[in-house]
């Protein structure tokens, strides 16, 4: 007896899953366009991974890429080595309601939209046993890692949903998962910028707004010198050159790793990845 082959009905997405494709997002087959024409915030845009992204996203064809910052001279020193043409300094303190509210909107007026943020700007505060770790440090560690993130989202966010387009990158770390000694302050904010990113990925997805996050491990940056130096000789120990675990790698990251990781989740090359924790560590969490 001859067997008779049924060819499966071909099913397609948008017709199981009528209207819940966001129209923004560009189809599977199109051509990737780098960022041509997307308007982006970077905090922390003075020094470090920030200034690494936002230099990266300028060389991937971003029209304009505002650059947020506490420091004027971090700010102004950034844009002496960047395409001037398409970066914007901002001097604003995250931790400040006022500030990246007038911020935000000045660049949504100016530029029409904003389509991409980075929210990088970040504090170690102090290596020390929960017992020892001064109140105030705690709250000035989440003043601007948890309510910084929470604040330029919270202002971002409308006017991505209005465009039915965005990508935002909050910034955790290995500590944010791992709970090491001596970081209450820091690896708490982290978990809670973590938490932040899945609840804010959640209420977004359906917008065609997607959020994640990037956890690095060390990063070459003007944190890490500050952390060797500040914080080496504190009475519980701080961390030296020697005693900073790399993971396998044996080395920390450069900011420009740390980077491409954050320019790939903003990219619409990850269009199908929103609440997720890229971790960028070297393997550092393996243990
Ligand atoms: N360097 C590391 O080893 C490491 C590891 C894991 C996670 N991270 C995270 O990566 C992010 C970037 O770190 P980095 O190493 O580039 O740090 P960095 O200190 O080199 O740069 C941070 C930038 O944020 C700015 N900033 C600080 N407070 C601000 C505020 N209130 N408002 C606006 N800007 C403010 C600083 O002026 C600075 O230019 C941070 O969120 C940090 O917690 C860093």
């Amino acid at each position: 007896m001859m067997k008779t082959t049924k060819t499966p009905e071909t099913i397609t997405l948008e017709k199981t899953f009528p209207g819940n494709i966001p129209p923004a997002v560009a189809p599977p087959d199109a051509p990737q366009s780098g960022f041509a024409e997307k308007i982006a915030i970077v905090t922390g845009g003075g020094r470090g991974i920030g200034f690494a992204v936002a230099r990266q996203l300028i060389a991937h064809g971003a029209e304009m890429v505002a650059l947020f910052d506490l420091k004027q001279e971090a700010l102004e020193k950034a844009v002496t080595s960047l395409d001037k043409t398409h970066c914007y300094p901002v001097a604003v303190d995250v931790t400040d309601e006022e500030q990246v509210k007038n911020a935000v909107t000045q660049i949504a007026s100016r530029y029409g939209r904003i389509d991409l943020l980075a929210n990088m700007a970040g504090i170690p505060g102090p290596s020390a046993r929960v017992e020892n770790y001064s109140f105030s440090a705690f709250k000035n560690v989440y003043a601007v890692n948890v309510f910084g993130t929470f604040l330029m989202m919270k202002y971002c966010l409308p006017y991505m949903q209005k465009n039915r387009y965005g990508t935002i990158v909050n910034t955790c770390s290995c500590s944010g998962m791992r709970g090491y000694a001596l970081e209450i302050g820091y690896g708490s904010s982290k978990s809670a910028v973590l938490g932040m990113t899945m609840n804010a990925a959640n209420e977004n997805g359906g917008n065609g707004v997607r959020v994640n996050c990037v956890s690095p491990g060390w990063v070459n940056t003007g944190m890490l010198d500050d952390i060797l130096s500040q914080y080496a000789d504190t009475k519980d120990g701080g961390y030296t050159k020697e005693t900073l675990r790399n993971g396998t790698m044996n080395r920390p990251s450069t900011p420009d790793e740390v980077a491409n990781v954050v320019r790939f989740l903003l990219s619409d090359d990850a269009r199908y990845v929103n609440g997720a924790n890229f971790v960028c560590d070297g393997g550092k969490t393996l243990g």
